[in-house]
């Protein structure tokens, strides 16, 4: 568990209430944490303050309830995975020197580093066989993002801060890491702060989402669903923008709605009960009538139209 408790950052020389204003939050171990708002309003800074890359003015930031402030900084920057939008790769390094950075600072054996960073590049998907001599400049962007994650998370450790980790991507490759990342988490579960100004990126990655406003200033901390559903702010209906309902759809699976029974011959257009109900939106969008058979392998399970969407996404 990490705690924000009313941790404020000042830089000097600046007026207003700060880049970070009475922060308090708890970041739940385990889970994905997203912190999304508008540029400038202080989730970098945030960040940084988990690792110590920025010190707070006042507050106090805990993890497993000891203090930071107790630990030595090298320390307990290396003990935490980070990585960046501009995933600072070292270009004269090979991508298996730059995932063994972090372990050669803390002297592993060579024979230990070598052995790590084999499975962490599998783990990414870049078999070393095939990349573990190239050099960044070799890799596209996508797959310099992956080394960025397997460097972040050479010694294991609990906690990742992701800073715009996938900003850069375009959104094909982008939806692909993403997924990764989710994959990724089933197997290692960390603790993981990801920044990002996406509201669609902050939905789908997070467990819980922290929309900020100016100052860090936490508008609604709340699993996905729920900040779609009721947006506890203006700021944050107003983040969210006109297209909240439709993004909610894809976090509703339609295991979970009420079918209407097929009655006489099932509908042409399907779609896969493992969906959700915004791709049922996009399958009635596509049906000459409207409705829509949900089909679980041969059987159907039950049928959907805009009625069935609309009363189950209130
Ligand atoms: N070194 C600095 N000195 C003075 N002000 C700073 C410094 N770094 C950041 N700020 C200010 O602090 C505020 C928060 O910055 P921060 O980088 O945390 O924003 P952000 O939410 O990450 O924005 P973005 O989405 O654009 O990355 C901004 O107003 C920024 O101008
Ligand atoms: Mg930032």
């Amino acid at each position: 568990m990490i705690t924000f408790d009313h941790v404020s950052k000042h830089y000097a020389g600046h007026d207003g209430p700060g880049a970070v204003h009475d922060l308090s939050l708890e970041i739940p171990s385990g889970e994905i944490v997203v912190f999304v708002g508008p540029s400038g309003c202080g989730k970098t800074t945030s960040l940084k303050m988990i690792n110590r890359l920025i010190e707070p003015t006042s507050g106090t930031i805990s993890i497993d309830g000891e203090d930071t402030r107790k630990r030595d900084p090298n320390e307990l920057r290396r003990s935490i995975g980070y990585v960046i939008q501009a995933i600072g790769l070292f270009p004269h390094r090979t991508v298996a020197e730059n995932v063994a950075t972090v372990p050669h600072l803390d002297h592993w054996d060579k024979q230990r580093i070598d052995t790590r960073v084999n499975e962490l590049l599998e783990l990414i998907g870049l078999p070393p066989r095939d990349y573990a001599k190239r050099l960044p400049a070799e890799l596209s962007g996508g797959e310099r993002q992956r080394v960025g994650v397997a460097r972040a998370l050479a010694v294991d450790p609990n906690i990742m801060l992701m800073d715009e980790p996938f900003g850069a991507i375009d959104p094909i490759a982008r939806e692909r890491l993403q997924n990764e990342l989710l994959r990724l988490q089933q197997v290692v579960r960390k603790t993981i702060v990801f920044v990002t100004h996406d509201i669609d990126e902050a939905v789908k990655l997070g467990d819980r989402v922290a929309l900020l406003s100016a100052g860090a200033k936490v508008e609604q901390y709340a699993p996905p669903a729920e900040l779609l559903a009721r947006p506890a702010t203006p700021a944050v209906t107003a983040f969210l923008g006109e297209a909240r309902l439709v993004r909610r759809l894809a976090l509703i699976h339609l295991r979970d709605v009420r079918l209407q029974p097929v009655n006489g011959s099932a509908p042409k257009t399907t779609v896969a009960i493992g969906g959700t109900l915004r791709d049922a939106l996009d399958a009635v969008l596509r049906s000459p009538d409207g409705t829509v058979a949900v089909v679980d392998g041969d059987r159907v399970a039950g049928v959907v139209d805009g009625t069935v969407i609309r009363l189950a996404s209130q």
